[in-house]
């Protein structure tokens, strides 16, 4: 099944969904998971450097018989190395653990550390043709408006936490009025709440013949999200992508907004004590 693709703010064009390769540890089965699911009709892959991973996706992508311009491939800036020369370091080095020449979109992964000093030397790989589009990861809408008003290149998205849980209504409004686009990471929350034998999600799921995974991708697709769905098993990678081939109805889209709980699932990256204990020891190193 051919994955529509959106048009960014910047021109260029992205698949509405994708395969995520977060806490794929292992680089022989990360390279399968990629291989399988670009021989499944997937060309959007999202790596980061953080994920120590990203060699694994450019062995695949070496492999696979799919050309490199239909691939839409993506990383991410990690908070340690979140200034300018770092980050230029950094560029350099995603690019070479993933063998490529360019890379289709990079994201700054937090919104931590030197964040203008790390969008220019973004900046510049963007114009020397390094990076055909910029975006930003876990930004909430005040971090991204002082992104764009402080820098004459404007994100092309921003990757956050949305899922039937976190639903995140004003967030992605506000976002997407900017013309930025929203990519939902973790959009089944990692399974959480057993989320994947909800009853309600099982019952719309019922109705079109499809399972509660679809439901949720469908959800968000409907939301003008773009997402990105997490497996390595060929059958749900599969199952995953079957969901362009029916519509949510008005009700449907209803039922599901009362699921909302209102909070991150993982971490609320609002809470200073929470980012000294995630990200003080990599913020650190931006003091070396
Ligand atoms: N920017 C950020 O800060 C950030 C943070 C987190 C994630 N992300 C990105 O978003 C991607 C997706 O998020 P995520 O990996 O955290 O979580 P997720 O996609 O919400 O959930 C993945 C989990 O769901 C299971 N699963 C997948 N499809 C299923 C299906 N159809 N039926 C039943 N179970 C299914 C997977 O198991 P199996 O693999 O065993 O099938 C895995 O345990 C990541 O891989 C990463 O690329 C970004």
């Amino acid at each position: 099944m051919q994955i529509p693709t959106i048009k960014l703010n910047n021109g260029v064009t992205m698949p509405q969904l994708g395969l995520g390769v977060y806490q794929i540890t292992d680089l022989n089965q990360c390279e399968q998971t990629v291989l399988t699911a670009i021989n499944a009709g997937y060309r959007l892959i999202d790596t980061a450097a953080a994920y120590h991973n990203e060699t694994a996706v450019g062995q695949a992508i070496k492999q696979t018989s799919v050309a490199r311009e239909q691939l839409f491939i993506t990383s991410k800036l990690w908070v340690a190395d979140a200034n300018y020369e770092r980050a230029k370091r950094a560029i350099n080095e995603s690019l070479e653990n993933l063998q490529l020449d360019y890379l289709d979109l990079y994201l700054m992964h937090q919104a931590y550390g030197d964040v203008a000093g790390a969008w220019r030397a973004m900046s510049e790989a963007y114009q020397e043709g390094k990076i055909r589009a910029l975006g930003v990861s876990n930004f909430f809408p005040d971090q991204l408006k002082n992104l764009e008003l402080m820098s004459n290149i404007q994100p092309v998205i921003d990757q956050i936490e949305v899922n039937p849980w976190y639903q995140r209504a004003s967030d992605v409004q506000a976002i997407q009025r900017e013309n930025v686009a929203v990519e939902a990471w973790a959009p089944f929350a990692e399974g959480q709440h057993e989320i994947f034998t909800n009853e309600t999600l099982v019952q719309i799921g019922q109705k079109y013949h499809k399972s509660v995974g679809q439901v949720i991708l469908r959800w968000l697709i409907q939301r003008g999200i773009v997402v990105l769905a997490k497996s390595v098993h060929q059958s749900r990678i599969e199952e995953n992508s079957a969901v362009f081939d029916f519509e949510l109805s008005d009700d449907d889209m209803q039922t599901i907004a009362t699921l909302d709980k209102g909070e991150s699932q993982f971490f609320d990256h609002r809470d200073p004590v929470t980012i000294e204990q995630i990200f003080g020891s990599s913020l650190a190193q931006l003091k070396e």
